[in-house]
Formats: C-alpha cells, sequence, structure tokens
C-alpha cells in the first residue's frame, strides 16, 4: 500500500511526534509499503516529498490509500486532522473525529468512561480564564483553593492541562496552597494556554494496556505494561519517559491473572465507551482501593522504545508486523 505517515505538529509533542513518525515509516518500508512521509513543522506548514504547502499536501494525501496520521496532542491526536481526511475521503489509522478529540481532553475522558463504570480518580476543572486569573490575583487563587478543598482536593494533587501530553506541564503538589498551586497552574498555563486539571493522588503503580483492532475486526488487548519511573523523578514526568535511562518498563505487569484481566476489561469498556477505533492506549493508575483509568492516548508514542510496540513485541508481534496490521485494519 502507499502510505502517508502524517508526524511532528504544531503541539508540545512535536519531537515525540517526529521520532514515532520516523519509526512507523522505517517500519512500514520493512512491511513492504511505499511510504510518504508528510511533515506538519512547529509552524503548522506541509512538508511533502513533492513539495511544501497545504495545497501540495492535498493532492499528496489524495494519492494515497491510507494515512498514519502519528500525530501527538492538539491539532493531530484531538480530531482536527481526522476530521480533515474524513473531508478528503481518506482512510486513516486510529480513532475517528469525536474519539479523538474526546480522549483528548482528560476531563472530558472521565466523565464518558465514569458512565460506563470505568473508576476514575475525583478531580477539578479550572477553566483557562480562571486559572490565568488565579496565577495573577491572590484573592482568585485562594478562591479557586477553597473550592479545591471544598471537593476534598488538598493535597497531594496532580496539576495538568487537561489537553496535554506526554507529561509536559504537570506538576505534583503536596498542598493545594497558594505558592505551590499558583505555580502549579503557572507551569500548566504555560504548557498548554488550556484549561487546567486538579486531580487527587492516587499512590500505587502505573500500569499500561494496550489495545488493538486486528483487520477482522477484532478487538484485542495485549500484554499491560508496568511503568517503573526514574526513582529521582517524583513521577513519570517528561523527563523520566524520553531522558532517564533510570525508568523500567516491566512486560507483561506482574500482577496474576485475577487483577490483569480486571486491566483488560476496564481497557476494552473505556475503548468502546469512548468509540476508539484501530488502536489505543489505556492508562491506569492501580492503588490500594482498585484501579483508577488515567487516561486513554489515541495515538500512543510510538517510537520503536515507546511503551505500545514494547507491549506488542512481548506478544509476538515485532514492530513492523504491528504498523503492518494498523494500515491493514484501517483500509479495510
Ligand atoms: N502522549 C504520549 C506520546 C504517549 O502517551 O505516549
Ligand atoms: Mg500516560
Amino acid at each position: 500500500m502507499r502510505v502517508a505517515v502524517i508526524h511532528g505538529g504544531t503541539s508540545s509533542e512535536h519531537d515525540v511526534s517526529v521520532a514515532s513518525g520516523e519509526g512507523i515509516a522505517d517500519g512500514l518500508r520493512r512491511a513492504g509499503h511505499d511510504v510518504v512521509p508528510v511533515l506538519v513543522d512547529r509552524a503548522g506548514e506541509w512538508h511533502t516529498p513533492y513539495g511544501a504547502g497545504r495545497l501540495v499536501a492535498v493532492d499528496t494525501l489524495l494519492g494515497c490509500d491510507v494515512a498514519v496520521p502519528a500525530l501527538h496532542g492538539v491539532l493531530g491526536e484531538d480530531g482536527t486532522v481526522q476530521g480533515f481526511l474524513d473531508v478528503l475521503g481518506v482512510r486513516y489509522v486510529g480513532s475517528p473525529v469525536a474519539a479523538s478529540a474526546v480522549c483528548l481532553d482528560k476531563q472530558l475522558t472521565k466523565l464518558v468512561v465514569a458512565g460506563a463504570g470505568v473508576p476514575v480518580a475525583p478531580g477539578v476543572l479550572v477553566p483557562v480564564d480562571r486559572a490565568r486569573a488565579a496565577t495573577c490575583s491572590a484573592v482568585e487563587l485562594d478562591r479557586v483553593a477553597a473550592d479545591l478543598a471544598a471537593a476534598g482536593l488538598v493535597g497531594p494533587v496532580f496539576v495538568k492541562p487537561v489537553h496535554g501530553g506526554s507529561s509536559i506541564g504537570v506538576t505534583r503538589i503536596a498542598t493545594t496552597g497558594p505558592p505551590d498551586l499558583a505555580r502549579a497552574l503557572g507551569a500548566a498555563l504555560e504548557a498548554g494556554s488550556d484549561s487546567v486539571l486538579v486531580e487527587a493522588e492516587v499512590c500505587g503503580l502505573e500500569v499500561d494496556v494496550p489495545v488493538l483492532e486486528l483487520p477482522d475486526g477484532e478487538v484485542r488487548c495485549g500484554p499491560s505494561l508496568l511503568v517503573q519511573s526514574d526513582p529521582d523523578e517524583p513521577f513519570f514526568t517528561e523527563a523520566a519517559k524520553y531522558a532517564s535511562g533510570a525508568t523500567r518498563f516491566a512486560v507483561p505487569a506482574p500482577l496474576g491473572t485475577e487483577l490483569t484481566e480486571h486491566l483488560e476489561r476496564l481497557a476494552a469498556t473505556a475503548y468502546r465507551a469512548l468509540g476508539c477505533r484501530g488502536l489505543a492506549r489505556v492508562d491506569f493508575l492501580v492503588g490500594s482501593e482498585g484501579p483508577v483509568l488515567n487516561e486513554v492516548n489515541t495515538f500512543p508514542g510510538f517510537t520503536p522504545a515507546s511503551q505500545f510496540p514494547r507491549m506488542w513485541a512481548a506478544a509476538g508481534i515485532g514492530y513492523p508486523a504491528l504498523v503492518d496490521l494498523l494500515v491493514r485494519t484501517a483500509s479495510t
């Protein structure tokens, strides 16, 4: 097949997407496909082997059998590029518009999966204007802290951009007292210019479950992965994800059959409730009161060293076979 691999993008995860796209392009070539790399630069300009510009990109995409939107974050993993491909009538790997948009919004994800019976951590959304005001005004900051306290969020909490990824702009604070809260809100706003989600910390294990849809329509969960993050980092930070040599992953996660099957059922329920297609990595935190869903990545990190391909490799599906399955499912 002739496959366009769209990568890069304007989000803060540009570099991760470039690495994902390069890995996918290489895997597809090894699986015998004809690859057309399409790079979206940080400014939003499109580059193809036939030249730059949106009209050239449209023409290039129309000449392909299937596209892989190997993009992470806003304007890529959030349904926008998926809608663009729908309008062009180009088939693509992964989730459609609505599922992509909901999954990139951590708050909407929680609302949808909780409605399907999947547990989530307690949290409060601070709208972007209010978060901005709280970083400038001590009075508004006190009001936000009081609202968080009323919802039982006094710390430790995680403060995150609601549309973020790769832990960029995420801070763990021990208490929601003014100086820490202002700093954490500021970091989240800087990363995303976005509403801010404040969530109760769930002490326990981070376990990721990969979901893959096969060309015959079967939705299958693969071996789960336990994240053993760099002990010198406060949580699974951007540095622990991409720069640390100390982060370890255990695949399959040594959790026992009962918990593993429970997580797989929750992952499949979330995948279906959200309307995902093709692939997803469903991330859980497993605390003393059982698992809560943390987030769903509709286009998870896909470098050869990333969790998703590693998990499938443990099930005997190597990188080229995995990307081949993705494009075959998308083209059926
Ligand atoms: N958002 C990054 C790419 C991930 O979840 O893997
Ligand atoms: Mg995650």
